[in-house]
């Protein structure tokens, strides 16, 4: 059986950045406030007049991505395309990435994962490369979060957290043993579903698109019940990192470096504290980009790339939590 390697990565942010200050500025909340929950310091925002896009954030991750990889977008078999803030309804942004490029005719599997689609991306890409059906696959996390946030109190503990960006990786097929994507573990615990939701519009609502059916609910904006999420996110990334390490035979000190989805810079200090995991063996960098969803692993992977942070070898273990509940983990050896 073939295994499957990274082989190019890349990320794009657009260049409006948002302060904890400017938030401040349109809504109730103080940079103390949110520096102290969260660690974040600034996020960057989508801009209408640029005509950014959901699937133009991941054609620029892409573009990266295939570079480093030296391969053209002709060279690619699949497109797997992660985001909970997808461009249209239907349908899905992977298409549009697919026609924005150079693709053959392939297939653009879109996955709604949210915090976990890349990691829910990363393991359908590596279990189409083992059977041996693609050899080279894309797989994308991109968000567009800024323009439906609540930016009101009911939802300002919401608001201050996500960011916009996008992230891709380019995997390819190995014969090498012992290499690339040792294993990945999903998993999903929908009795959850509701408490990181945006519940509209829903096809089973009355009138789906009646404004004023949302607006009275205020429903169309995401609803979190935060403290829940921490309680399981702190309780299944630990899980989720346990399980990658028994599936490899590994202790938590082999590991080169730990990267997680950037949830809440506390939800990943506390997980730190509990492999004792010291600082330079784990990627930290919500403080820039806020919460990113499916975007923050592989902007996060390719920020330590790039940093010279992953040498060949090391073993690398992603791992995620978000709405759903889902949660998984993967463990790569470079
Ligand atoms: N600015 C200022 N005050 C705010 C605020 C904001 N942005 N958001 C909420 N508050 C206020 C609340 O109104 C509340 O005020 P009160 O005590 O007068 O009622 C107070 O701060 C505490 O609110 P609470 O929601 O209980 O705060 P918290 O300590 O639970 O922190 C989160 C909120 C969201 C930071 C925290 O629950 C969390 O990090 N959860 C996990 C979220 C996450 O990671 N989500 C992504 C998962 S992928």
């Amino acid at each position: 059986m073939k295994q499957s390697k990274i082989i190019g990565l890349g990320f794009y942010v657009p260049e409006n950045i948002v302060t904890n200050h400017d938030l401040s500025q349109k809504m109730n909340t103080t940079n103390e406030w949110i520096v102290e929950r969260t660690g974040i310091n600034q996020r960057h925002y989508y801009s209408p007049e640029n005509n950014d896009t959901n699937y133009g954030f991941g054609v620029k991750a892409s573009e990266i991505a295939l570079k480093r990889a030296n391969l053209e977008a002709k060279d690619i078999d699949l497109i797997v395309y992660a985001t909970l803030s997808p461009d249209y309804y239907f349908p899905g942004s992977g298409v549009l990435l697919q026609r924005s490029m150079d693709f053959r005719n392939i297939a653009a599997i879109d996955v709604r994962a949210q915090c976990s689609g890349f990691m829910y991306g990363l393991s359908i890409a590596d279990q189409f490369i083992k059977t041996g059906m693609y050899k080279n696959v894309l797989v994308v996390g991109s968000e567009i979060h800024s323009s439906g946030l609540d930016y009101s109190d009911e939802g300002r503990h919401v608001a201050v957290i996500f960011g916009d960006g996008a992230g891709a990786a380019v995997l390819t097929a190995t014969d090498e043993k012992n290499k690339g994507i040792l294993s990945s573990h999903l998993h999903s615990e929908g009795k959850y579903a509701e408490d990181l939701a945006i519940l509209y519009p829903n096809s089973h609502a009355k009138d789906k698109f009646d404004p004023n059916e949302q607006k009275a609910g205020g429903k169309f904006y995401p609803i979190m019940n935060g403290s829940y999420v921490f309680k399981h996110a702190v309780t299944r990334m630990p899980e989720a990192i346990e399980e990658a390490l028994n599936a490899n035979n590994l202790k938590a000190e082999e590991v080169a470096l730990y990267v997680p989805h950037q949830a809440n810079d506390r939800i990943t200090q506390t997980v730190q504290k509990r492999f004792n995991i010291p600082d330079e063996k784990i990627v930290r960098n919500i403080h820039n980009y806020g919460n990113t969803t499916a975007a923050s692993i592989p902007i996060a992977l390719t920020e330590a790339w790039e940093a010279g942070r992953i040498k060949e070898n090391d073993l690398v273990c992603l791992f995620a939590f978000g709405s759903g509940f889902t949660w998984a983990s993967a463990m790569i050896r470079w």
